[in-house]
């Protein structure tokens, strides 16, 4: 069953405060008396009532001032004010200060049911939005709490699947590398080098990426290349040439099934270009070649020959340094060697170091 609902009525007018708590007592209300504002300020500081209903004209503590106090104290209070015919200013004033509604007197009890009925109703609607508002909030912020920890563990997941990813494809490189140059690292040092030539010429990501992976599996065709004529000591016959200039589209091809190595594997086909358009497989000139393939040009060159090589020993920086300067517009993009031309011997080193530490450690990333 439902509480009742407690109502105060102060009035300095015993009769008017009898025939209202003895009118709306019948209506189910239950009732409580005070004589005068002093006493009504004491009995709300008290208890609280879901509706006040007040004369205005009282000695000492007016129904204003009793007002005042109930909208501060008990801001859950309806209040209905009672006043004369002369009051009639004063009744719109305490609206305005916040009462719900007020009573001429004289006034007739089924008036006054009314009155109280729709004060409390629209007591209960303010206090069923604020807790519905309540709610909202509350469910609002549940919600976002749920969303951030799902997001962080779809990026978590994400993280880990790139990184295996990563891990898988620089495992691949490795097995080439042990095939091919026997070049501990080859293909992760090159794919770093263009990596930091295009930060430095404003790339960003994600073409970083595409450009790392492309540098890295640059040579992936060459699984398609026998071992005769890629490992063979002396120079090539011109058959075997033709051989060997297939492992750009060999590449290209077995990686062509493969999403996220779309843009990747657009510079494995175009790694073997040159600026001038003399390289292979398309003849491709200038800004035809993507920028990954063009900049892997350039560093591929300083790798090589600064590495040794079963047939000779490695050549100082400087001598690549003044090779690729001299090739600049010819088979380089002078854009890219300016870029290099900007980066030190230190730089390399540093580059060279961190790439050989993530070899022994390889779930480091490449930083
Ligand atoms: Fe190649």
């Amino acid at each position: 069953m439902r509480e009742p609902i407690h109502i105060l009525i102060v009035d300095d007018d015993r009769a008017v405060r009898d025939l209202l708590s003895e009118g709306l007592g019948d209506s189910g209300y239950h009732c409580e008396t005070a004589g005068d504002g002093a006493e009504g300020l004491r009995r709300i500081s008290e208890a609280a009532y879901e509706l006040v209903v007040s004369d205005i004209d009282m000695p000492q503590v007016d129904g204003v001032r009793l007002l005042q106090e109930i909208k501060r104290l008990r801001p859950d209070t309806e209040i209905i004010m009672l006043t004369g015919m002369v009051d009639a200013e004063i009744a719109v004033r305490s609206m305005r200060m916040g009462a719900c509604d007020y009573l001429t007197k004289p006034f007739k009890l089924a008036e006054v049911r009314i009155t109280v009925e729709r004060a409390l109703e629209k007591r209960r609607l303010v206090l069923e939005n604020r807790a519905y508002q309540k709610t909202l909030e509350q469910r609002v912020q549940e919600r976002t709490a749920e969303l951030v920890r799902k997001t962080r563990e779809i990026e978590e997941l994400f993280n880990r699947l790139k990184g295996a990813y990563e891990t898988t494809l620089e495992a691949l490189a490795t097995a080439l590398d042990a095939r091919d140059t026997e070049t501990l690292g080859h293909s992760q040092r090159v794919a770093s080098y263009t990596v930091d030539v295009a930060r430095r010429m404003g790339v960003g990501e994600p073409e970083l990426t595409d450009i790392y992976r492309g540098a890295l599996l640059h040579d992936v065709g060459k699984i398609g290349v026998p071992d005769a004529i890629l490992r063979k000591p002396g120079t090539l016959t011109p058959e075997e040439w033709v051989e060997m200039r297939k492992h750009p589209e060999i590449g290209y091809r077995m990686l062509q099934r493969i999403g996220f190595l779309e843009t990747a594997r657009r510079i494995v086909l175009s790694h073997q270009e040159r600026y001038d358009g003399t390289g292979y497989p398309h003849a491709l000139r200038g800004g035809a070649i993507p920028l990954g393939a063009r900049i892997f040009a350039v560093v591929d060159t300083l790798d090589a020959m600064t590495s040794d090589r079963p047939y000779r020993r490695a050549l100082p920086y400087e001598a690549a340094r003044a090779e690729i300067e001299k090739f600049s517009g010819s088979q380089f993009d002078p854009r890219v060697v300016d870029a290099f031309l900007q980066m030190t011997r230190g730089d390399w080193l540093h580059i060279q170091a961190r790439v050989m530490r993530e070899l022994v450690t390889p779930d480091q990333g490449r930083g």
